[in-house]
């Protein structure tokens, strides 16, 4: 049994019992963040951040908006943004805060690309980093779902309709999501609680899970550079710190990361109050009408570079092509066979996948968006052959790849 001395104050007595000193130590204090960093860096605390805004927001629309397939509409569109104080600002906090996020998200994702920072003992990293986009991707889709405008029920329509899984026609999974034969009372209800409960618990323990995995092999650098962090942080504490290529996370590295959280604000209100609109489809407000379909299907900005993965081939390969997508982005860290974890401008045909691949998914978003007619739809195909073919190639061409 610890030795329980005489408490000197309240944090003392706290810190006998809790031992804060040492997750502090091991969490802040003495977690070394390598000097060579950029701003880019910041993405990762800047999705912490924004996930605490939209827990927040979303409890105060929480407390006026009635999952009922007769009020849910009203609750939102009347009470929510003319009757209730301050309504309308929760509600473009938490639209705006939706669309931006996955903006981050795919930074983040990026960046991690670019600098190989799934790498080198860094796979759960990017494990737990997809894991966490395919969640956020269904607590999207499931909010999108509450307003129960047209393109909400529309689009949950086609959702769930895919997991007939094309000829094999399991109608009965598609009814069993549902809870009835077309997205109705008991669809809003189940999609509510994934949305407010569910799903927000399993991105709590997966922010968790990253965090956690980052702390022993730490974050990589922009140089792709083995630091001795032992040795980083003797010099560090040894007062050296110019010689040394580490610093504390707290308050030194967090410092920073607050200045790019305050930039990033500046931007995210600046949306939020000039221009909200983008991150609110008309389409959507209409009330759902399950017998007027909409002439144009499409999801949400994020979601619709896979659309087009799905969309130009038949309904079989599509789903294929569909489940490809998203499963080869899990196995970056396995399909990636070079041994350099250093930034892509350095690793030659690497460099070259990693930008034909942005820009693909680039073109995919915005064929997703048009109407699958004439000369969209073949740029849409080759480009969802395109990014087919660059998975492909990523094991040969990263095995070829010498060693820098
Ligand atoms: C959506 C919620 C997420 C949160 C809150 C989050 C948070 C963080 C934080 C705080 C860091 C450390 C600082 C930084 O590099 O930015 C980090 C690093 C990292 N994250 Fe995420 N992340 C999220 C999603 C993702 C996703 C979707 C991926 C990709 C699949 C990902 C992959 C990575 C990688 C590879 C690193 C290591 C970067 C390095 O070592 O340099 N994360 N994340």
């Amino acid at each position: 049994m610890a030795n329980f001395e005489k408490a000197k104050s309240l944090g003392d007595w706290m810190n006998q019992r809790l031992g804060l000193d040492t997750v502090m130590r091991v969490m802040a204090y003495e977690y070394w963040i390598p000097k060579n960093i950029n701003f880019l860096w910041a993405m990762g605390m800047i999705l912490a951040m924004m996930f605490g805004v939209m827990l927040v927001s979303g409890i105060f629309l929480l407390m006026y908006y009635k999952p009922d397939a007769a009020l849910a509409f009203d609750s939102v569109n009347y009470t929510i943004m003319t009757e209730v104080g301050y309504g309308w600002l929760w509600r473009h906090v938490h639209g705006v805060a939706a669309s931006v996020v996955f903006l981050v998200i795919y930074i983040h994702m990026f960046t991690g690309i670019y600098y190989g920072s799934y790498k080198k003992g860094r796979e759960m990293i990017w494990i737990t980093g997809m894991l966490l986009f395919v969640t956020f991707s269904a607590e999207a889709f499931s909010g999108y779902m509450l307003p129960w405008g047209q393109m909400s029920y529309w689009a949950g329509m086609v959702i769930t309709n895919l997991f007939s899984f094309g000829s094999l026609e399991l109608n009965g999974v598609v009814e069993w999501i549902r809870g009835d034969y077309v997205p109705g009372d008991a669809f809003i209800l189940r999609f509510f609680m994934l949305h407010v409960l569910l799903l927000p618990l399993a991105i709590m323990a997966l922010i968790g899970l990253h965090f956690g995995a980052l702390r022993i092999p730490h974050v990589n650098n922009q140089d792709g550079e083995e630091i001795d962090f032992d040795e980083a942080a003797k010099l560090y504490k040894e007062g050296k710190k110019k010689e040394s290529k580490v610093i504390p996370f707290h308050p030194v590295f967090l410092s920073k990361d607050v200045f790019v959280m305050g930039v990033f604000l500046i931007f995210f209100f600046y949306l939020v109050f000039y221009h909200y609109g983008f991150a609110l489809d008309p389409v959507n407000f209409d009330p759902a009408d399950g017998l007027k379909t909409p002439a144009h299907i499409y999801p949400e900005w994020y979601f619709l570079w896979s659309y087009e993965i799905l969309r130009p081939f038949s309904k079989d390969i599509g789903l294929i092509a569909f489940g490809f997508a998203q499963v080869a982005f899990f196995l970056l860290p396995f399909l990636d066979k070079s041994p350099n974890a250093v930034p892509a401008s350095r690793r030659g045909l690497f460099n070259i996948w990693f930008w034909v691949m942005l820009v693909d998914m680039i073109v995919l978003s915005v064929m997703g968006k048009l109407p699958p007619e004439g000369a969209w739809n073949v740029i849409g195909l080759l480009s969802a052959l395109t990014f087919i073919g660059l998975w492909i190639a990523l094991p040969i061409i990263t095995k070829l790849e010498k060693k820098v």
